[in-house]
């Protein structure tokens, strides 16, 4: 009887003398390693320098003020960080029609970058840009009463890439969804020489999604009537992510994003396969970072088994950098492992 059993294997189907040692284990999973670059950190800029406010939401996130942002950063950047994204919330500053505290002088990110880049001449620094954060109604484009105005947002949206630029960011990334924004972007910064030294990170591929959640009260930028269904992707849909990466790539981006990530897993694998020419960045959006937290404190995994397992999936169907609020723990991991 076992005889039979043994006949069953076949010599050339044996698997498990593939994976008997970890050496061995790790050489079949090589596309899904994850070192320091394949990471993007989010951090949340306020405009009190020496302040930091935890977020409820988000447990182990917080907003940092700039010399408590400076603190958070060294250690991180020792072990091998290599780039942030930053998000600028106000809370005294004015929010109105035109976001314009969104570039103002004293706008957080524009005050922090020159300060950022000396402290941290290696790191790579990439803005969000978007309205809502400092818009009176919380949407990502200017409204009219007749709702979105196109033109008026991307020329917005191009003017505050332009000062992020200007102030020492490498990389602009616009998080809006208004149609045409990548091209007024690029023409801008084309205009003021910074063709060379400043790149756009596209989220291209942004749906409107549920997970979004804690990084609106993170942010405070929940729109005060409505919903971002009428520029942000719908979840169900396919080939309108496909056309947004077409757009964005004709349009000169020169990085490709697919956010949240989780449950959008073969968009990402559809765009890198279309454009493999292109590094792909994939989000772990706050309600993802949240959703996992709590799995793992309820016991249903541990957070560092779990976690890896699920960034391992995003490696293998694509994503070069994933942008995640779980960097700092993740860098720890790899330290502890050489
Ligand atoms: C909005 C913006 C969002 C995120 C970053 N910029 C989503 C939204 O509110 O529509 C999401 C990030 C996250 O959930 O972690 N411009
Ligand atoms: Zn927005």
């Amino acid at each position: 009887m076992s005889q039979t059993y043994k006949n069953m294997v076949q010599k050339k189907h044996i698997l498990h003398s593939g994976i008997f040692n970890q050496t061995l284990r790790d050489w079949q999973s090589l596309k899904s390693e994850i070192t320091p670059r394949n990471l993007m950190y989010p951090v949340f800029i306020i405009e009190q320098d020496h302040e930091v406010q935890e977020i409820a939401s988000m447990t182990g996130i917080a907003r940092y003020g700039l010399y408590k942002l400076r603190q958070h950063l060294m250690p991180l950047v020792k072990q091998g960080l290599t780039s942030i994204l930053v998000f600028g919330v106000i809370e005294t500053l004015a929010k109105d029609d035109n976001a314009t505290n969104a570039d103002s002088p004293n706008n957080p990110v524009i005050r922090a970058l020159p300060y950022l880049r000396e402290w941290f001449p290696e790191l790579v620094i990439a803005c969000d840009v978007c309205l809502c954060p400092y818009s009176s109604h919380g949407h990502c484009g200017i409204l009219t009463d007749k709702g979105l105005d196109n033109a008026e947002s991307i020329k917005r949206i191009a003017e505050i890439a332009l000062a992020y630029a200007k102030v020492g960011a490498h990389i602009v990334a616009p998080s809006d969804m208004m149609d045409g924004r990548i091209g007024a972007i690029k023409r801008l910064l084309n205009e003021h020489d910074l063709r060379n030294t400043v790149s756009v990170l596209s989220y291209t591929c942004k749906f409107a999604s549920n997970f979004y959640g804690p990084f609106r009260d993170a942010a405070k930028s929940k729109p005060s009537f409505g919903d971002r269904k009428c520029y942000q992707l719908p979840p169900g849909s396919q080939g309108i992510a496909l056309r947004a990466a077409q757009r964005d790539v004709e349009e000169g981006a020169d990085f490709l994003m697919v956010k949240p990530i989780m449950a959008y897993i073969d968009i990402l694998k559809q765009v890198k396969d279309k454009y493999p020419e292109y590094p792909m960045f994939v989000y772990q959006v706050s309600g993802e970072y949240s959703m996992i937290f709590n799995a793992a404190q309820s016991g249903i995994f541990n957070l560092k088994d779990g976690l890896m397992e699920i960034l391992g999936s995003y490696r293998r169907a694509g994503a070069d950098v994933i942008i995640t609020y779980y960097t700092p723990l993740i860098l720890d991991w790899i330290r502890l492992k050489h």
